[in-house]
């Protein structure tokens, strides 16, 4: 049994091949139904600022599993940054007796960061990497991915930078732009509703959007940006493994009260600042391209 969280595909494709059968975490917590048993039990989920998402610790806190082997794979694009350590750190918090835990390589979809036409020239020796961690699972092999002390260090500044962000800024990081046609993708392949479409146009929802970009990339007018500069705002990008219809199959929520009210608390005239280049989600955003004035 591996469950999966993915919005450009590379964790679905990793969890593909690892193995079966496959449940997508955003739809199994909406189910409510938490309690598994299995001979195997695995995680496969993107780093996100050097942990697993929000959603998938959500996940982790909330489930029971009964396994006598749990096994977390974490596909990352740039810098793990202790991945592996944190989330084993997680495991011990959530009661969870882990087996092996690995991170892997692949395209890295952060659009402020990372050109995605560059990104997806390069030869992370994914398939290869990807294929030893099947065998070691299968192998039902006992590891944690080793973690250096600059991988601590990165993940220690990280955190700093974090700790002097206003509070709810990466509420406001993306915006819908007049090539919108209304289409609902958006929408549906969001994992927590917080972008909608109203009147034939898509509406962001702050409140409890995890910045996780799979509205960005799935868009296929390319009308959804960023409120920070991006490094190619023309480049989008999707597993070429996956297709569309699996990141929605993966991801769509029905909202049951059918609102599109934001369930961000602010009071009007107290609209909490939006990111700016500076402000931390990514870890390793280049530094040359901060303003002067960040820190
Ligand atoms: C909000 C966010 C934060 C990220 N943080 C990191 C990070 O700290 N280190 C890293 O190497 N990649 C980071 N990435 C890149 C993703 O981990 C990577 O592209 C992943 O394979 C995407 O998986 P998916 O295609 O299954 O969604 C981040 C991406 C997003 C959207
Ligand atoms: S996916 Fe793009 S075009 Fe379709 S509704 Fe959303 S923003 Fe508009
Ligand atoms: S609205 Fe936020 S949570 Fe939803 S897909 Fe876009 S970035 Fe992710």
């Amino acid at each position: 049994m591996v469950f999966y969280f993915t919005g450009t595909g590379n964790s679905l494709y990793a969890a593909m091949t690892i193995g079966a059968p496959l449940q997508s975490i955003p739809q199994v917590l909406r189910s409510g139904k938490l309690d598994f048993t299995a001979e195997t039990i695995g995680i496969v989920a993107p780093v996100y600022g050097h942990e697993i998402p929000p959603m998938v610790k959500e996940f982790l806190r909330k489930a029971r599993f009964h396994t006598p082997y749990f096994f977390m794979v974490l596909t990352y694009g740039n810098r793990h940054g202790g991945a592996a350590e944190l989330a084993q750190q997680l495991c011990q918090d959530c009661g969870i007796q882990h087996s092996y835990i690995n991170v892997l390589l692949m395209v890295d979809n952060w659009l402020p960061s990372f050109d995605m036409e560059e990104q997806m020239r390069l030869d992370k020796q994914v398939d290869a990497h990807l294929a030893q961690i099947a065998a070691d699972i299968a192998a039902r092999k006992h590891w944690i991915a080793p973690v250096s002390e600059s991988d601590r260090a990165a993940h220690r500044e990280f955190l700093a930078r974090s700790a002097q962000m206003p509070a709810g800024a990466w509420q406001h990081l993306i915006q819908v732009s007049d090539r919108c046609i209304g289409c609902g993708i958006c929408q549906r392949v969001c994992p927590t509703s917080s972008i909608k479409v109203r009147d034939g146009r898509a509406i962001p929802i702050p409140g409890n959007c995890q910045t996780c970009l799979f509205c960005v990339h799935n868009c296929p007018q390319m009308a959804i940006g960023l409120t920070i500069p991006e490094k190619n705002a023309k480049a989008r990008y999707r597993n070429e493994h996956i297709t569309l219809a699996q990141i929605i199959r993966a991801n769509e929520q029905t909202d049951p009260s059918g609102s599109c009210e934001s369930p961000d608390q602010t009071r009007p005239g107290t609209r909490p600042a939006g990111p700016t280049a500076c402000s931390p989600l990514y870890p390793d955003e280049p530094v040359t391209r901060r303003p002067a004035a960040c820190p």
